[in-house]
């Protein structure tokens, strides 16, 4: 049975209200994974592709306890129901598994996601509060990314900013696709673009860690189309606490329930929204042969390079 204790982690040592007690629940929700993925869980589906295990159940009834007790005035929103004083004046937003597709297939990267909203007294039911308090924490690299407003990010106690890489060209970016109405998403045009003009385009499978990732410097930005409350909450504020930008597709404020969201290191962030205009309207597309005209190539080349009664693989 795994157990976890603050005193051991530095984070706790720094200059924050509500991240010391908030990271021991996120540890232990993350020992719980571990557990669970060492044991094997079993997988329902709640859409076509879209998984949920014991494992997301059990750890966020865990958080929900756990946060309700220990910040008995704060409210819980969380991804399996969870909804619970949504009337108080501060608010966790909580993923207990992002990157549920990856534990079920053990693909061992995943995490738990704690993001706090402030919500002062009279603030209109359609506006967002400022997120004041965030966590990611990646239990098999034990990696606890953590951050307070105006306090800055850390990992793992020590303070992290995000990439300094001031153009497109250099950069490494972070995606996801969505696992429900996949038929509906045009990610995959953006993905090829991207991918055209930076070193690479990572689709890892958490959104809370590609925004901790960004925030690291670990990837230069990130991108997606249809996210929740509860996948960037966390992210959000690493994000801007590291010195990142986030914003919508057309550099837009993004609030809380808009769905797409886009993160960088600040420095390529106007090429960026450049590149998205773009692509939105069709123009300076990479060429790329049509897989018919690469089969016809192919088939040519082959043609030249095989003798005649060479048997054809
Ligand atoms: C998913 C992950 C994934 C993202 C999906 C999310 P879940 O969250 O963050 O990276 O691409 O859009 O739904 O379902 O594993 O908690
Ligand atoms: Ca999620
Ligand atoms: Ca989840």
């Amino acid at each position: 049975m795994s157990h976890v204790t603050a005193q051991n982690h530095s984070e706790d040592t720094a200059n924050f209200t509500w991240v010391p007690r908030a990271a021991v629940l996120a540890r232990e929700a993350g020992a719980k994974l571990r557990d669970f993925l060492a044991k094997g869980v079993a997988t329902e589906y709640k859409g076509d592709v879209d998984i949920v295990t014991i494992a997301d159940r059990t750890v966020e009834a865990y958080l929900r306890e756990a946060l309700l007790t220990t910040f008995p005035s704060h409210g819980v929103y969380g991804e399996e129901g969870t909804r619970d004083r949504l009337e108080a004046e501060y608010r966790w937003y909580i993923d207990p598994l992002d990157g549920t597709t990856n534990f079920a297939h053990g693909f061992p990267h995943f995490a738990v996601s704690m993001g706090l909203e402030h919500r002062p007294p009279g603030l209109a039911a359609e506006h967002d509060g400022p997120i004041v308090a965030g966590i990611v924490y990646d239990p098999m690299r034990d990696e606890l990314f953590a951050a307070e407003r105006g306090k800055g990010a850390f990992l793992n106690g020590k303070p992290i900013h995000v990439s300094k890489v001031p153009e497109l060209g250099e950069a490494l970016i972070a995606t996801g696709f969505p696992s429900r109405k996949r038929h509906d998403n045009p990610n995959i045009h953006f993905y090829q673009e991207f991918t055209l003009r930076s070193h690479g385009v990572r689709r890892a499978g958490s959104a809370a860690l590609d925004l901790a990732y960004t925030a690291c410097g670990r990837v230069d930005a990130y991108w997606e189309f249809k996210l929740n409350p509860w996948d960037v909450a966390a992210g959000f504020l690493l994000v801007e606490e590291a010195g990142g930008m986030i914003t919508g597709f057309d550099g837009s404020y993004r609030r809380l329930e808009s769905l797409e969201i886009l993160a960088s290191n600040q420095l390529i962030h106007h090429e960026l929204l450049g590149l998205f205009r773009d692509i939105f309207a069709g123009r300076n597309l990479g060429p790329l042969p049509s897989p018919a005209e690469y089969a016809a190539h192919r088939m040519a080349r082959h043609a030249v390079d095989q003798p005649e009664d060479s048997v054809d693989l």
